[in-house]
């Protein structure tokens, strides 16, 4: 009797050392792949909260098209032009009194953008606007140019990391937007009877995002 149960529990002994390597090398297996890391480290934000969103080619691009009006409105577009100077108005006329880009997008000697934009907008009739941050528009080397592009256009310079500013992933791209950036911003609050945007910007940055979160497809 006393033999059996020792001859049995050696058998399970055996069987237990034997399960308990393969957990272990398959445990090894998983690590090495990077499986015990995705569970550990929580995933980004965006990745659990749209799921069922990612890569709808469809929807990003009826996104795309919406937020494509707010891009090329005039508060926007103004900064974005495809020369070197900016431009003024609902019309987006070249900027008076010889403004131009400068290498940093921050003008030229007697002439950078803060002379006259200050920290907020100035009151009364052709004063010029300003809010939180230096006025400034993008740098020569990266115009980030709106004006003149089609939706399509547009969307593809987003992702290129050599006409976007160099930002890697599109998400990145538009953290200008996402993170509230005072000259976006501005473009809801530009003083002197100014047009805004054709949407709101809670409505266009939701639009931004649903865009990304969808896959980020151009229109054509
Ligand atoms: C006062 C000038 C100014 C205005 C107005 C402005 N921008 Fe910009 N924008 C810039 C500058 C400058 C950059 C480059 C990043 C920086 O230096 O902050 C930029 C960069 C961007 C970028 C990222 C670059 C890219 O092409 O991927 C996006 C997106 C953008 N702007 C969107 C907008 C939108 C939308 C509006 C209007 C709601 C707007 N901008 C209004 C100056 C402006
Ligand atoms: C000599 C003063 C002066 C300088 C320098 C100047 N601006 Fe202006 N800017 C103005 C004035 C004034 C207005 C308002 C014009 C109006 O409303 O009729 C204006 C308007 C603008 C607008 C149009 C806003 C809108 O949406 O209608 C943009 C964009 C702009 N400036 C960008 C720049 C940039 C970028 C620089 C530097 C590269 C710059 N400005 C340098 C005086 C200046």
């Amino acid at each position: 009797m006393m033999k059996d149960r020792n001859k049995f529990s050696a058998r399970t002994g055996l069987k237990l050392f034997v399960i308990g390597a393969a957990c272990l090398l398959l445990a090894g297996f998983a690590w090495s792949n990077g499986a015990f890391k995705q569970i550990a480290v929580s995933e980004p934000v965006e990745a659990r909260e749209f799921p069922s969103n990612l890569n709808d080619p469809e929807k990003a691009k009826a996104a795309f098209n919406d937020v494509a009006a707010v891009f090329f409105s005039a508060r926007c577009a103004n900064c974005h032009p495809a020369g070197d100077i900016p431009t003024q108005g609902d019309e987006m006329i070249p900027h008076t009194m010889n403004v131009t880009r400068g290498k940093e997008g921050k003008g030229v000697y007697g002439q950078t953008c803060t002379t006259c934009h200050q920290n907020e907008n100035l009151a009364g009739d052709h004063m010029p606007p300003g809010t939180s941050k230096d006025w400034h528009m993008p740098p020569a080397d990266q115009k980030m140019v709106f004006q003149g592009l089609t939706a399509g256009q547009l969307c593809r310079n987003f992702k290129d990391p050599s006409k976007n500013g160099g930002h890697k992933t599109l998400r990145e791209a538009m953290d200008h937007i996402q993170k509230k950036d005072p000259l976006v911003t501005w473009a809801w609050d530009p003083g002197n009877g100014r047009t805004m945007p054709p949407m709101s910007f809670e409505e266009f940055s939701a639009k931004v995002e649903e865009w990304v979160s969808s896959g980020g497809a151009c229109p054509e």
